[in-house]
């Protein structure tokens, strides 16, 4: 067990929460400052980017959430200047305890958009995937039912910390829910840590997202994710279509897939 799993199993959660902000000040800081200091399309005043952004870290103390502040609010300015042009709802597939779901609820209220959501409430499926170390160097693994939360805690958690009238669900495996699933997509937020269901979320919801819309993936600090992403004979098979600009790559847990 490394350092920082130690320090992890033994802090009580208001140190730990500490600690993590901390850890990551030197990123968070930043996206927070230029969040806050800069106007968006989507109407937003100074006062409701500051709200937003007190809301991100309160949602972050009372729920278990396994994103940085700095990847949400990067995620939410892009949104909140996608601006009338860009038709379509916000999706998020990967909810777990519906942290980030009841910040980018959040986010679709200042935007006047519905958020649809993803999620098995189940955990991951069964796979046969080979995961391990991501690039900051910690192990991960995925196995059947890892990450199960139900939809009703997940519910509880928005309806507290966000706003529910602005979220649809839709319970069950990507391959099963994505295909009959319609509307137009502004922007996706995809957070699914597995090979395959990054691949179903991709080939489902890209031919939905409009021009000017964005994908992120949050999973591209695990290399089987930046394989896959990379590879140009995916994009040609699987959606028919020429790699796109894939912005982070390689580099950052956040990957933003601009529609042009
Ligand atoms: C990392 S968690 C999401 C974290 C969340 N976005 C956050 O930041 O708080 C991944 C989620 O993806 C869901 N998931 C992964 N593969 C899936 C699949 N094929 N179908 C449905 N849900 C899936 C899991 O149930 C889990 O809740």
């Amino acid at each position: 067990m490394n350092l920082r799993s130690k320090i992890k199993r033994h802090l009580p959660w208001i140190f730990l929460y500490i600690y993590r902000k901390i850890y990551y000040l030197p990123q968070d800081f930043p996206a927070a400052v230029g969040f806050l200091l800069h106007r968006t399309k989507s109407p937003t005043t100074l006062t409701s980017r500051l709200s937003l952004i007190y809301k991100f870290y309160a949602i972050s103390y009372k729920v278990d959430c396994p994103h940085t502040e700095h990847e949400l609010l990067t995620i939410a300015r892009r949104i909140l200047n996608l601006g009338t042009g860009v038709s379509g709802v916000i999706v998020e597939a990967g909810a777990y305890h519906g942290g980030s779901t009841a910040k980018l609820s959040l986010v679709a209220r200042l935007c006047r958009r519905q958020l649809a959501v993803f999620d098995s409430f189940e955990g991951m499926p069964g796979n046969t995937e080979m995961h391990g170390k991501s690039i900051f160097g910690r192990e991960h693994h995925f196995p059947k039912g890892s990450h199960a939360v139900t939809l009703q805690e997940v519910k509880h958690n928005i309806t507290r910390y966000g706003d529910i009238n602005r979220c649809h669900f839709y319970k069950g495996w990507f391959s099963e829910t994505m295909p009959h699933f319609r509307d137009m997509v502004a922007a996706a937020c995809i957070n699914v840590d597995l090979v395959q269901s990054t691949k179903d979320c991709l080939r489902y919801l890209y031919p939905l997202t409009q021009k000017g819309g964005v994908i992120f993936s949050q999973d591209s600090h695990f290399p089987w994710i930046i394989d896959l992403l990379s590879d140009d004979a995916f994009w040609e098979h699987d959606l028919g279509i020429k790699k796109p600009t894939l912005e982070g790559l390689g580099s950052s847990k956040l990957v933003a897939i601009p529609i042009d």
